[in-house]
């Protein structure tokens, strides 16, 4: 980072997060904390907290947190030095000319680099799309139908047929060929430099801050291979993100359009469904189901209706249900894809068709039929017993029920014979408990202990951060050490710091770990948990006991796994039995 930390901090402190948060959402008051509809989200009823105590953000729902700083950044899709200057600026405070450093450069890492040079790419991109090289680009998506804003507002461009016209370009803006090869951007041989995209339409993949962080081109016409993507970089990873996504985030449909291609996004977006995201050129990963679920619990597949298509739902929608996410699928028909589909029968139409999408469960039905001669006796009872078998997998019975009724009315069967026919086979082979079957009981426990292990710290940091006092109680048990999840020890150092200073300050904390993606939110989630209310002025010294003792057991026990000496060992057992006479009490 650029700026000092003190500086970071005063510009922070000066800045009060109600007051900021507040010309962005309708914060209310609700006892020692402000609460309101969360804006990273989609939510109806508000789970998104500010606490002016812990100068911080939290929500419940989605799991978004941090300080004044990386709510500008989240919010506004501000870089952390643009946060800052926001934030100087708003507060009067002057920031520091300052010239980089030759140290500072080159402590850039590679990944801002080749986020910035991704940055540059699109933009020169952009430019040809607009000149007179690029005529033929802008010709080409003018015909298949796209307005002159969308295509800005996807950032479209188009790579010339000059074999190394962006190397040229990126080299004069200072990028070396270490650099330039880690982009994936051009290819350096003993054969020459050469240009992984010439002479296609171009696609920037951005990811949910809007950062360019690869490119997809498509040929005009008939050439292979059609499309064309960025390889995996530092900074691309293809499962991990979603096209559209930096925009369909902000939609406030309520559901996600998850479809397969560039330019079906983008003509969905055109129609007026800016909730529409694709996959990047690959299959549906885990990993994107599990970051469409901080935005949505509810999407509509809008795959291609060939057999491709139909095949990609079917691996889809057991990602989505894992997650919690809800899925209907959408039938396109008689068209290809929603591009086709908006074509030829607009926008109004395809609203239509998402109104009659079809639950998941009820279209893998579908698709199983498909495999069956229905007029042959034999296979249509194997059909059914199939049917049945996927139905014994529900559970919960009222939800079993539900499915056994929507399934014998779409198949038009008597609700009674299936149900008869899923019971049997239930009795047989017991009702399988969904997506536990993988998970053996021992493991189960296993996961559940750590899960507790990790809670136990977490509640104990918040708890130490709402009511510092708490500190003197146990400062002769626990030490920063003692918080073994690597960073809730970081947080808990930190912490301790403050402590022993009497100057807690999370938002502070906070600062530390901005630019490290993900981390910041766990720092949040680590002040934000939720510390059972209403409790009696015994059972909250009990809860109290119990979490610190928890704590402390967990890192003696871990400690003692790494013991090199039998003195070592001694000590921790020695310890361990302490802990049974231990007196721990918040009075
Ligand atoms: P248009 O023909 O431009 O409308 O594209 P489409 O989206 O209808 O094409 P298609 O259904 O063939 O492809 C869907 C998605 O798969 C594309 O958006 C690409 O991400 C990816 N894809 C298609 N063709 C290729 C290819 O040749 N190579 C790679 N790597 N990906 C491809
Ligand atoms: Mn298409």
């Amino acid at each position: 980072m650029f700026y000092p930390d003190e500086l970071v901090e005063e510009i922070r402190d000066r800045n009060d997060i109600i007051d900021v948060i507040s010309s962005y959402v309708r914060l209310q008051k609700k006892g020692s904390s402000y609460f309101g509809l969360c804006p990273f989200h989609n939510e109806k009823s508000p789970s998104f907290s500010v606490s002016a105590d812990k100068q911080m953000y939290y929500c419940f729902g989605c799991g978004a947190g941090g300080n004044v700083i990386t709510f500008l950044m989240e919010y506004e899709n501000y870089n952390f030095k643009e946060a800052l200057e926001f934030l100087a600026e708003r507060a009067g405070i002057e920031l520091p000319q300052q010239s980089l450093s030759e140290e500072a450069k080159a402590s850039w890492d590679l990944k801002t680099r080749l986020l910035e040079m991704h940055k540059e790419a699109a933009k020169y991109y952009y430019h040809q799309l607009k000149s007179e090289h690029g005529k033929k680009g802008y010709e080409y998506l003018m015909n298949r139908g796209l307005t002159k804003e969308i295509i800005l507002s996807f950032g479209l461009g188009y790579s010339t047929s000059y074999p190394n016209d962006l190397y040229q370009y990126l080299k004069s803006k200072g990028y070396n060929d270490s650099e330039l090869k880690e982009s994936g951007l051009v290819t350096i041989s003993e054969k020459g430099v050469y240009d992984k995209f010439w002479n296609r339409v171009m696609f920037p993949i951005m990811d949910t801050n809007n950062r360019v962080i690869g490119f997809g081109g498509r040929v005009m016409g008939d050439g292979t291979p059609k499309y064309l993507n960025s390889p995996e970089t530092k900074i691309f990873d293809k499962s991990r993100n979603l096209y559209g996504l930096n925009i369909a985030r902000k939609s406030k449909r309520g559901y996600f359009l998850i479809c397969e291609g560039y330019m079906d996004v983008i003509s969905l977006h055109q129609a007026g469904f800016t909730n529409a995201v694709a996959s990047l050129g690959t299959a549906f990963t885990m990993q994107q189901s599990m970051l469409l679920k901080r935005y949505t619990d509810q999407v509509i597949l809008t795959y291609d209706s060939d057999d491709a298509g139909k095949r990609a739902a079917l691996r889809a929608i057991p990602m989505l249900k894992e997650v919690g996410i809800g899925v209907k699928v959408l039938n396109m028909k008689p068209y290809k894809d929603p591009d086709e589909f908006i074509k030829h029968l607009g926008a109004d139409q395809f609203e239509q068709r998402v109104e009659q999408a079809i639950n998941g469960f009820l279209f893998e039905i579908e698709v199983l039929k498909e495999q069956f001669e229905m007029n042959d006796p034999e296979q249509k009872t194997r059909f059914f017993s199939q049917v049945a078998e996927k139905l014994v997998g529900f559970s919960d019975e009222l939800e079993r029920n539900n499915y056994i009724e929507a399934v014998s009315n779409q198949l038009g069967i008597s609700i009674d014979a299936l149900r008869k026919k899923v019971n049997e086979l239930g009795n047989r082979i017991g009702y399988v408990p969904k997506s536990e079957t993988k998970i053996t009981n021992a493991e189960r426990k296993k996961m559940e202990k750590a899960d507790g292990n990790k809670e136990a710290q977490r509640i104990l940091l918040t708890w130490l951060s709402d009511e510092p006092s708490v500190y003197h109680k146990i400062k002769h048990i626990i030490s920063e050490k003692d918080f073994v999840e690597p960073l809730y020890g970081r947080v808990a150092q930190l912490l301790f710091k403050q402590l022993e200073a009497n100057e807690v300050n999370p938002a502070k904390i906070i600062n530390r770990f901005i630019g490290e993606e993900e981390d910041a939110k766990l720092v949040a989630e680590v002040f934000n948990t939720k510390l059972k209310s209403g409790l009696s002025e015994e059972e909250k010294n009990r809860a109290f006991r119990e979490t610190v003792l928890r704590v402390k057991k967990h890192s003696l026990d871990e400690a003692s796994k790494k013991v090199q000496d039998i003195g070592e060992l001694q000590a921790i057992i020695k310890q361990q039995a302490e802990l049974k006479n231990i007196s721990i009490s918040l009075s």
